[in-house]
C-alpha cells in the first residue's frame, strides 16, 4: 500500500496547553485507521491540524506527495482532505440537499449549481436521506444530521476522509446503519481515519488503531494487538470499561 499521509514531529500548543506533542503518523491508501484515546487526548485537534484549522507549531505534514503543513482549510479540502465535525453544524435554513450541494460547490469551484445538486442527491441517497432532501436541515434528527454531515464530506470527493465521532449520541440501530455506510466507503477505496469511542465499531471497521494520550501516540498497530497493550488499557480502555459498568456509554 502506498502512503497517503505522513506527519513528522507535529506539535500544537494552545497557550499553556500542549495539545499535540511530537506526533509521527503515517496513513496508507485504503486503510481504515481508528484514532482512539481519552477525552482531551488531542484527537480532534489532530484532525484540525492536518486540515489547516489549527496549524501545527512545528513538524511537517505531507499529503499525497505535497507538503500541506501551512495549507488553509479550503485548500486542504480542495486537495482531497474532507472531514465530518464532532459537533454537527449544518446551515439550518438550507435544505438537506443544498447543504450537500454547498459542500460540492465549495470544494470544486466552477461547478454549476445544477451539477452540484445532482451530485448532492446521489450522496443523500447513499446515506439514506433522499426522502428528507428538501427539508430544512434544522428539522432533521441528530442521527439524520450525522448522516448529512457524512454526505457533505463525501460531496467534497475526499481522498482521505476523517470521521469525528459520527456515532456519538446514536442508538444501536443507528450505529449499525452508520457502520454499514463506513464499510461501503472503505470498500469503494476511500481512505478513512475515524475517531470513535465505541470499541465495537472500531474493532468491526478498522484495519489499524492509533492511540493518542496527552497529545502523543502511545500505540499503533493491528486492532487486537493494540487493545491488549497494557499501556492502552491503563490510559484509555480501563476508563471505558469502568464507564460502561457504571452505566455510561
Ligand atoms: N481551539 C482551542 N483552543 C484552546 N484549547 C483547545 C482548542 N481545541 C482544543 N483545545 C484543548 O486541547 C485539548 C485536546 O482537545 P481535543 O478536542 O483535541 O480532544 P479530543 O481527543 O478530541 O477529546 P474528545 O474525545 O473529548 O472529543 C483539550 O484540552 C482541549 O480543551
Ligand atoms: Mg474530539
Amino acid at each position: 500500500m502506498s502512503e497517503l499521509l505522513r506527519l513528522t514531529g507535529v506539535s500544537r500548543r494552545f497557550s499553556g496547553l500542549q495539545a499535540l506533542r511530537d506526533v509521527n503518523l503515517s496513513v496508507a491508501r485504503g486503510e481504515v485507521l481508528g484514532l482512539i484515546g481519552p477525552n482531551g487526548a488531542g484527537k480532534t485537534t489532530l484532525v484540525n491540524t492536518i486540515c489547516g484549522v489549527t496549524p501545527a507549531n512545528s513538524g511537517t505534514i505531507l499529503f499525497d506527495g505535497s507538503d500541506i503543513t501551512r495549507t488553509k482549510p479550503y485548500q486542504a479540502a480542495r486537495r482531497g482532505l474532507s472531514r465530518t465535525f464532532q459537533i454537527v453544524q449544518p446551515f439550518a435554513e438550507f435544505s438537506a440537499l443544498d447543504n450537500v450541494a454547498a459542500a460540492a460547490l465549495f470544494s470544486q469551484p466552477g461547478t454549476s449549481l445544477k451539477t452540484a445538486r445532482e451530485a448532492a442527491r446521489e450522496h443523500l441517497a447513499f446515506v439514506g436521506l433522499e426522502p428528507q432532501a428538501d427539508q430544512p436541515a434544522a428539522t432533521l434528527t441528530l442521527a439524520m444530521r450525522k448522516r448529512l454531515e457524512l454526505a457533505k464530506a463525501l460531496a467534497m470527493r475526499p481522498k482521505l476522509l476523517f470521521l469525528d465521532e459520527v456515532n456519538a449520541g446514536l442508538n444501536s440501530a443507528e450505529v449499525e446503519r452508520a457502520t454499514a455506510l463506513i464499510h461501503q466507503l472503505a470498500k469503494d477505496g476511500i481512505t478513512i481515519v475515524m475517531i470513535e469511542h465505541l470499541m465495537k465499531v472500531v474493532l468491526n471497521v478498522c484495519t489499524r488503531i492509533v492511540v493518542l494520550h496527552n497529545g502523543h501516540p502511545i500505540a499503533d498497530g493491528p486492532p487486537r494487538e493494540v487493545i491488549s497493550n497494557p499501556a492502552v488499557v491503563e490510559a484509555y480502555l480501563g476508563q471505558q470499561y469502568a464507564k460502561r459498568s457504571a452505566g455510561h456509554g
